[in-house]
Formats: structure tokens, sequence, C-alpha cells
């Protein structure tokens, strides 16, 4: 079974009714696809916009935690009783405290529920106990007054030691995570037996960490036995049930509210336990407590993209013929699970026909912070494997590697018993993408004489998860002076989604976007909505917005046509105003409609219905890149970028685009900088917890344009918008393209990420010995 758009939180699946009837897909636009400078942007860039890292309360407290320094590690002894007489403390938890010992941390995927307060701790950063004091540097004061003792256990950090014998054991149940995954179709060794050539190659990508700009945290206000949360999140709703859960809440009690938010990338799908701790200390002082994450906090327990270690065996014809593909993956969620493991193998099973396929997918525990969902989860792996194992085919049959991902596009999701998609972009992407980046051309590059060298590389890729579904709620109203307010339960994660639905709102319901005001992620006053992730937020609201800003309309031309004696068909409004379209003489504006006047406000619910029954909506993706690699100093300059992508009918270009830039930015992290480095010979301690050690890119490091190309499938059957989810596919080819670009470049292959100059260094001595 497909987990598809559900892998990231245990969310239940509310169905919602299905519209009663489909507005027809959008024919010419004026607003939507046009590119619309956010709406907030004034907000965001002026320091107006309140994130809930700006939160200040009247009497507020401020909570720390303390954590434990070890990667594995016992602890003997705990007296806060010193630290609670230190200035300003209010209030410790530990985890004999009457208001701490009850509470479970439930969120540990395959795992028993833990004390929210850890006595025996299998990851760095566990926390053992939480302050509540008047001033941040009061309670950093305190936490350090605690006297702790610890016994220090031998730990494992390494994913394939985890299951050596004698490895130290993280659970009582052992070091693999339930059961290997495994995936068959068709018959391998026939597959192998009938290809021209096989190659076999392992590969490997480090930890990487999602390191959003706003740290995970909230504030939380108690009033009664009612809670109020302002946290950074992904979704309002599904943490709601969260706290409700952990807390023994009812749902109405619990309020969460996230309008504003700084960047997740999967990592703020779900609470944390600091933030937990934040509510059970304002219980405790009867005070709003404050307790956000440091930066090097959020390295070690706000989760990481798990790093693979991966043998991959594929078949080929001199045709280009895939025969077969053989997949064996070893990875780690770190000590516990919160989402985000699998997936590694999707796209060897999916993204091109081949008849054979056989995957092995197994999870390990390793002592290291809890794995999250991090931006297409296994994906960038799964694309790091077979995208340098495609070029390597291609080069051995002597074809070009582009033409060898064209000649496999499939037109049915295989790993999905062959579903049909209802639209596939792949090949588009790869021919449009490789005209505008002259691939051509770039693969010929003279690299004779020169230590700079040029390479040309081409990744492409789908996405698991994409194409939306329901259930989503959304309201519109209009007023009597032609305003409009969108109430929407999504949260907004930085990627431009306020403003898109209300281009959404503006192109149904013929207003001015300047007029539309937006409420979303509130649990008390929007409607319920899924979490904004899978990069499913557009295909899954921009419907049900759709649906609801058009139920406006029909009843506004329903007053125009009763009150005016004409047909509603004919009527359609443009700029605030009713206009026929048999008689372009027929002119109402909205506000003078007698129904409007009387009523005061028109209010339309939209539903999301469900996706087309039997079929699978994907995005698809491939990308170019140019490299310039230093053969002196091993340094790897990407100097052209070009993104081709087929995320349906694109809602707003502006914001579409910022979507490439910075997955793209993200990806060459990946590809040559960004890794989780723990001490694996010693403390098995994360020796770069800090944004100075794990290096992410800035924007010196990457092109100063990666331009986009729109593959638009006129996609009319994934649903009313057209549209297929960006967001996630960007990253998820992108290292490999730098991979293979390098490879272009040098002539050796660089298959263990990232790309860090003393490897390059290494392979070219290791390349001139060869020779
Ligand atoms: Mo994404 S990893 O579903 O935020």
């Amino acid at each position: 079974m497909v987990r598809d758009a559900k892998y990231w939180v245990d969310e239940p699946v509310p169905e919602t009714p299905a519209p009663s009837e489909y507005p027809a897909p959008w024919k010419k636009t004026k607003i939507v696809g046009t590119r619309m400078p956010r709406l907030d942007g004034y907000e965001r860039v002026s320091g107006t916009a309140v994130y809930p890292s700006d939160i200040v309360l009247p009497s507020m407290l401020y909570g720390a935690v303390l954590r434990c320094p070890h990667a594995y590690a016992r602890v003997t002894e705990l007296d806060v009783s010193a630290a609670e007489k230190m200035p300003g403390v209010m209030a410790f938890l530990t985890p004999s405290s009457p208001e701490a010992k009850d509470i479970q941390w439930p969120f540990f995927r395959g795992s028993e529920p833990v004390p929210i307060l850890s006595r025996t701790c299998k990851y760095e950063g566990e926390p053992i106990a939480a302050v509540a004091a008047e001033t941040p540097q009061q309670a950093a004061d305190a936490l350090k007054k605690v006297v702790v003792k610890y016994e220090v256990l031998p730990s494992v950090p390494d994913h394939t030691a985890a299951l050596e014998a004698g490895a130290p054991a993280v659970h009582d149940t052992g070091n693999q995570a339930g059961e290997a995954s495994t995936y068959e179709r068709g018959d391998i060794s026939a597959g192998f037996a009938e290809a021209d050539v096989v190659l076999e190659r392992t590969y490997r990508t480090e930890y990487e960490i999602q390191a959003p700009m706003e740290l995970h945290g909230c504030v939380a206000q108690w009033d009664g036995n009612k809670l109020t949360v302002w946290e950074s999140l992904q979704g309002v709703f599904s943490i709601q049930e969260q706290y409700a859960r952990v807390l023994g809440l009812p749902l109405s009690n619990v309020r969460v509210v996230s309008t504003f938010m700084g960047g997740g990338f999967g990592s703020k799908l779900t609470t944390s336990r600091s933030s937990i701790l934040a509510t059970l200390l304002a219980k405790k002082t009867a005070r709003p407590v404050k307790l956000f994450v440091s930066r090097e906090e959020a390295m070690l327990v706000t989760g990481n993209r798990p790093g693979l270690d991966a043998r991959l065996k594929a078949g080929v014809k001199k045709d280009g013929t895939l025969t077969a593909f053989e997949f064996d993956g070893i990875s780690s969620g770190g000590s516990y699970s919160e989402g985000g493991t699998g997936l590694n193998d999707w796209l060897v099973k999916d993204l091109y026909t081949c008849a054979n396929v056989k995957c092995v997918d197994v999870f390990v525990h390793i002592n290291a912070g809890p794995v999250r969902p991090f931006r297409a989860p296994g994906h960038p792996q799964g694309a790091w494997v077979l995208e340098q194992m495609m070029d390597d085919l291609a080069e051995a049959i002597g074809m070009d590697p582009v033409e060898l991902r064209i000649k496999n596009v499939p037109t049915v999701s295989q790993a999905r018993g062959g579903q049909p998609y209802t639209s596939t972009g792949l090949k588009q992407c790869l021919q449009e993408g490789s005209e505008a980046f002259g691939w051509a051309s770039a693969r010929k590059t003279d690299n004779d004489n020169r230590h700079l060298k040029r390479g040309a590389g081409v990744g492409a890729c789908t996405w698991v998860a994409g194409g939306g579904g329901p259930p989503a709620t959304i309201v519109v109203k209009l007023f009597a002076d032609g305003s409009v307010n969108l109430n929407m339960g999504a949260s907004d994660i930085g990627t431009g989604t306020r403003t898109v639905m209300a281009m959404v709102v503006a192109e149904e319901l013929g207003v001015d976007p300047a007029k539309i005001s937006i409420e979303n992620a509130d649990t008390r006053s929007t409607q319920w909505a899924s979490s904004s992730g899978g990069s499913k937020t557009v295909p899954t609201e921009s419907p049900a917005v759709r649906e609801a800003a058009y139920n406006v309309k029909k009843q506004l031309l329903e007053m125009a046509a009763e009150e005016h004696e004409l047909d509603a068909g004919d009527l359609t409004i443009e700029d605030g105003t009713v206009v026929s379209l048999v008689d372009p003489a027929s002119k109402f504006p909205v506000t003078e409609l007698r129904g409007l006047k009387r009523r005061r406000v028109v209010m339309g619910v939209g539903y999301r219905g469900p996706n087309p029954e039997g079929k699978t909506v994907n995005p698809f993706a491939a990308q170019f890149c140019e490299v310039e690699v230093n053969t002196r100093t091993g340094e790897v300059k990407v100097v052209r970028f070009v993104a081709a992508h087929d995320s349906g009918r694109i809602l707003n270009r502006l914001t579409f685009d910022n979507q490439v830039f910075g997955g793209v930015t993200m990806g060459i992290g990946y590809a040559l900088t960004e890794q989780r480095v723990l001490d694996s010979n010693q403390t098995g301690k994360m020796v770069n917890a800090n944004f100075h050690d794990y290096k992410i890119p800035t924007a010196l490091d990457v092109p100063a344009e990666i331009p986009s190309v729109v593959i638009d499938p006129n996609d009319t059957e994934c649903n009313t918008t057209g549209t297929k989810g960006c967001g996630e596919p960007v990253t998820i080819p992108t290292a490999a393209a730098v991979a293979n670009a390098v490879y272009d470049a040098i002539g050796v292959r660089i298959t263990k990420g990232p790309i860090t100059p003393d490897k390059i260094l290494d392979a070219l001595k290791t390349q001139r010995k060869g020779a």
C-alpha cells in the first residue's frame, strides 16, 4: 500500500462532502498565472508581521530545557534544589515533578510512548529537566546550577555499525527499526540476463539538517483549562490534536495559532517535547511561557534527513531499454522516528519504465536525534543513487543521458500497479529544459589544458505525494463594500500560500486581490485544513478556495439576474462589476445589488473534492546544471542552473520561481557542503551543531539566476485548478545533477556526498595513478 500524501503525520482523514457542482476548468485567466508579489510582503520585510517567536505577552516567562550532553546515558543523579533558588526562577520540572511525571510523548513512531522528561537518554539533546524564569538569561543560568550526573553508555552513531553483532543496543527490541521495506516486480534475474550492460555501484548520502530560519518553539498561555499556543508550525490542526492528546484536553479547549511562521521543510509538521514542556511550565506558574530552542538545540533534536548507504545494480540494453534494477539501502531515523523515513527506493521503483525491480530499504536505530520529514523524504537520497546510475548506464551504451531518460519516461505509476498519471510532463521537462539550458553545447565544452574544468549534468524526478486531495474546507465572505475575506486553515510556511489563494479568489470572483483580507492557520477562527507538507497545499487548498469563491459568485449572479430580469448563466463578474456576456451594456456594480445591501455579507463555502478515482496525480521535473571544478583546490562552483518543472498549472509565477530558487539552493547545499558530523570514534556527539561548521549555501554559493521552465500539461483531470504542487520536487534531483556535472567535468564520479574538495582531490589522485 502506498502511503502517498499521508506519510508525514498521523492525521485522520475526515471526509468532506464533494462539491455538488464543480466549476469548469479555467480557460483564459487574468490574475492566476501572473507574477504577483506577496500581499503580505510589506509586513514580512518591515518586521510588522508577528511570527510566533515575536510574541511577547504581559508577565510572560522564558522556558529552557536541560538536555543530555551525551549520545547515550542514564541520569544517575538530578538535583535542582540550588538551581531553584537562582534569581528569577519561577518553576522547575524534572522527571519526578507532579506536573510532568505522568505526561508522555507518544509521537515516536514504532516506539512505546516515552516520559516527556527522560532518565535514560538515547540521543544527544534529549530533555531531562525544564525551567521557567523571568528572563532567558536567568533560565540559562539556572540550568547551569542543576546538579546532574550521568552514567555514559556506549553509543552507536553509524547506521551500518548499528547492525553489526555486539553493537550497543539503542532499544531492547534490537537496532533494526521494524521490518525492512521490500518491493518486487517482474523477475530481476531474467532482467539482468537480457541486459547488454549490467552495472553495480554503491552510494552514500549524509545526514542533513532542515535548519529553517525561525527556530522551533512556542508561547503557551492558559486561561483556566483552555490552552492557547502560538507555535511555529506547518499545520495548526494536526498540532491541536497532538496537544489535546498529550495533555488530555478536548480539542475545543486547545487553540493553536501560526499565522506567520519562518520555515519548516518538514521539521514543523509535529510539535516538540520542549513545546509540551512550555505548556506544563505555564500551567505550573499560571503565567505565559515562551520556549524556543536555540540553533544548536535545533540541530540536535528537531529532525534531519537520514543519510543513506545504498547499492544499486542496473541492467540496460544497447537501445536504452532498462531491464532490471536491484536496490538495497540502509538508513537511520535516529534513536526514534518522528516520521520521514522510507521512500529511499521510490524513484528506483517509479521514475523510469522498467519491468523488473527489487528493492530492500532497511532502517536502523542509532544514538542520534529523531528524524522528522525533510523536504521530499527519501527522494533526494534516491535521486542521488538512481540519477548517477542513469548517467553511467548512458555512458556504457554510448547514449546521451537526456536521451536515455526520455526513452524511459513512464505514463503510468508502475509502483502503484500501473495506475495512469493524470498527466506526465517529464518528457517535456527533459526536452524543453535541455533546450533552455543549451545541453548539447554545454556537454561539448573543451576542457583541455585548463585546471578549471567545466561540465554539464542532468537530473530528473517525480514526487510521490504531490497532487493533494481532500479534505479542505474554505469560507469566503464578500462584504457590502465589495471587500472580501478568505478564511483558510492552512499555514503559509513561507511559500506564499496566502497570496496564491487570494489570487484564486480574485480570479474567480472578479475582485481586486488588494481587497482581499486573509485569516489563516488559527484553530479558533479558521476551518480544518491538513498540514502544509507534501507539496500539496496548492493542489489541496486551491480547488476548495475556488469552489468557495465560485459559490459567492453564484449567489451574486442570481441576485443580479433577479433584480435585472436577466439569465444568471449570461452573467459574470469583472472588477467588482456584474457584466452580461450577451449585452456588454448591462453592467451593475456588485455593491449596488439590492440583495447584497439587504444581507450585508454573502458567504460561500468550498470543499475539496476527491482526486480522480484510479489515477495518480504527481509532479515531475528535470534539472540541468553546469559546474566548474578547480582541479588544484578541489572546489566545485555551480555556474549555471536551469530547472524545468511540471507542477501542473502555475498560480503565481513569482512565488513558483521563488520555490525553484530556494529548492535548488537547498539541493546545492546537499550536493556540496551540508552534513551532520557525529564523532563516530569517541563520543558520538554532533561536532558541527552550528551555522559556522554546518555549511548552508548563501547567495554567493549559487548562480545569481536560476531560470525556471514551466511545463504545464494543462491537466484538467487532477482537480479544478489544474495544479499538482511544487516545493519538494525542486530539491529532489539537484544534488544528482551536480554530481553528474562534476563527472562530466573531471571524469571521476563522486558517489559519496557531499562533494567536498578533499573528495575531489582524492578522486583525481586515484585517477592519475590509474592512468
Ligand atoms: Mo514536507 S517534508 O512534507 O514539509
